[in-house]
């Protein structure tokens, strides 16, 4: 039997992580998409295995496949309907929840069942967009008012700065309006993130613990949100 100073940190704990993009169908072969890799979920997903957590995997659209662990269940969706349904089912009961899906936060408003066709001489379509679901929101929401999900929520913001405001000051402001723990606040810009291997963060928390800027692949980064998250769940 494993003592309390071989135990690794995840040991006994379950990590609901959602990875990708969802897509969003405008009809029956096209959807509203983003850029998202999916390589952030799986790192975290791949660490918090390693550190001993069970981890369900919510994977929306990925550039990689999904990772093959005896300790990580994968489960598949596609649109933010479907992922807002999976991480409030897959999250009951569970330790910990970590957001690193590119949710979409537009969907079209209605879905026509047969595919749209272009006519000689006709005026291209407007789509109708609406807001979607918020995902992380709505489980902190649903948390507050009962149900027994996660008391360890990780929401990730990708921020762009501006002349006023800096990138780690909107992301502030987000902990504050998502209502989590934790925040792992990623400066975007074009080439920058999506996709790419290499990343640039700083994890910020609600109870005012210190920042903890981290800088590395993926991976390093990963490595350091479950450190982190290994913490608050001890
Ligand atoms: N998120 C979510 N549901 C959405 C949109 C975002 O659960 N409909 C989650 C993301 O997975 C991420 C966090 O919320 O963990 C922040 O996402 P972000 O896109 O930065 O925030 P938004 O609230 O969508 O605000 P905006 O895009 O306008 O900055
Ligand atoms: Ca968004």
């Amino acid at each position: 039997m494993a003592d309390a100073h071989t135990e690794k940190p995840l040991a006994g704990k379950h990590v609901v992580i959602s990875s990708g993009g969802t897509r969003e169908a405008l009809d029956p072969v096209r959807y509203l998409g983003n850029r998202s890799s999916g390589k952030q979920g799986v790192a975290l997903a791949e660490v918090a295995a390693q550190q001993g957590a069970d981890v369900t995997l919510i994977a929306g659209a990925m550039d990689i496949p999904a990772p093959e662990h005896p300790n990580i269940t994968v489960v598949h969706i596609e649109s933010t309907r479907e992922l807002l349904d999976a991480v409030l089912n897959h999250a009951r009961a569970k330790d910990a929840l970590i957001m690193a899906a590119a949710v979409a936060d537009f969907r079209p408003a209605t879905i026509t069942s047969d595919k749209i066709k272009k006519q000689d001489g006709a005026s291209a379509p407007t789509i109708v967009l609406e807001q979607t679901e918020d995902v992380l929101k709505t489980t902190v929401e649903q948390r507050a008012a009962g149900e027994p999900l996660p008391r360890v929520i990780v929401g990730f913001a990708a921020e762009t700065g501006d002349a006023t405001t800096t990138p780690l000051e909107y992301g502030r402001a987000k902990l504050q309006r998502k209502g989590c723990e934790i925040l792992v606040v990623n400066e975007v810009g074009v080439g920058k993130v999506f996709g790419q291997d290499d990343n640039d963060a700083t994890i910020i928390f609600a109870n005012g613990s210190p920042d903890v800027p981290i800088k590395g692949t993926k991976t390093a980064v990963a490595a350091e949100i479950i450190d982190q998250l290994a913490r608050a769940l001890a």
